[in-house]
């Protein structure tokens, strides 16, 4: 007979709940390959993470996730992946997509999404829109998302806005350019949190990421689990944060 292992209890302080976790979900191809299954199998099995994540995130009252599920770079993958990759929010929303209604969360994307399939974009869009109204969870997913471009175009937004004469330069302020970033009505990231034991940022979040705390973990995404999620939290409580100040 079997035994499921026990879970680790870590002690979360509800007081210091991250607002909002940002995922690098990384290591699915490699969860494939160890399996001797297609690279798309590992994004398949990518996909019951989100679930899980999204569902105890809410639980615990983090407010925002925000998930890099496809970069401007990830255009550079086989036609075949791409393809497969962008029929995931479908295969995604047709399994959970009431449950995390049930559960109040609420869909959003940045990214652009434009790029996509026309399928793909009215099945994101219809769950971005059904969910407006929901009030847990906000569950972000950068879709099509590059942090440089981001930057880029909000820079080049800000010039408009100059040009035009809607802002002076005293005007332009951090905040004013975060407020118009992707991100603009999210919380600021309290915690970056990247699977598969790799080390980089890849493009995401650049501007975002500036005061965050990053948690590296080993565990591939699609075994990444409710467990790493507590071990992440209780990594960012066992922090100090001092955002460019000294120690207390
Ligand atoms: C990284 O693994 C994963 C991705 C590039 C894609 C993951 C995308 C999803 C799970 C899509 C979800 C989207 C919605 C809207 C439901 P990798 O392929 O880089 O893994 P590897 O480094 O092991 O090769």
């Amino acid at each position: 007979m079997f035994f499921k292992q026990k879970q680790k209890d870590y002690q979360l302080d509800q007081n210091n709940i991250p607002k909002h976790i940002a995922f690098i979900m990384d290591g699915n191809g490699r969860w494939a390959k160890k399996r001797k299954l297609p690279r798309t199998y590992g994004h398949h099995e990518g996909t019951k993470t989100i679930r899980t994540l999204a569902l105890e995130a809410n639980k615990l009252g983090v407010k925002a996730m925000s998930l890099y599920a496809f970069s401007t770079e990830n255009f550079k993958r086989d036609a075949k992946e791409v393809e497969y990759i962008f029929k995931l929010p479908k295969e995604f929303f047709n399994l959970y997509f009431d449950e995390l209604m049930k559960n109040n969360v609420q869909i959003r994307y940045i990214g652009h999404l434009e790029l996509a399939p026309k399928e793909t974009q009215m099945i994101i869009q219809d769950a971005v829109k059904k969910s407006s109204e929901n009030t847990g969870l906000i569950l972000c997913f950068a879709f099509i998302y590059g942090g440089r471009d981001e930057i880029l175009n909000t820079t080049k937004l800000m010039c408009e806005q100059y040009k035009a004469g809607v802002i002076t330069l005293d005007e332009l302020t951090e905040d004013y350019f975060e407020k118009h970033l992707m991100t603009g009505d999210l919380p600021p990231v309290d915690l970056m949190v990247r699977s598969s034991g790799e080390y980089r940022l890849s493009n995401f979040f650049l501007w975002q990421l500036a005061y965050a705390e990053f948690v590296f973990d080993e565990t591939l995404w699609p075994d990444y689990d409710e467990e790493c999620l507590h071990r992440a939290i209780a990594i960012y409580q066992g922090r100090e944060r001092r955002f460019g100040g000294v120690l207390k």
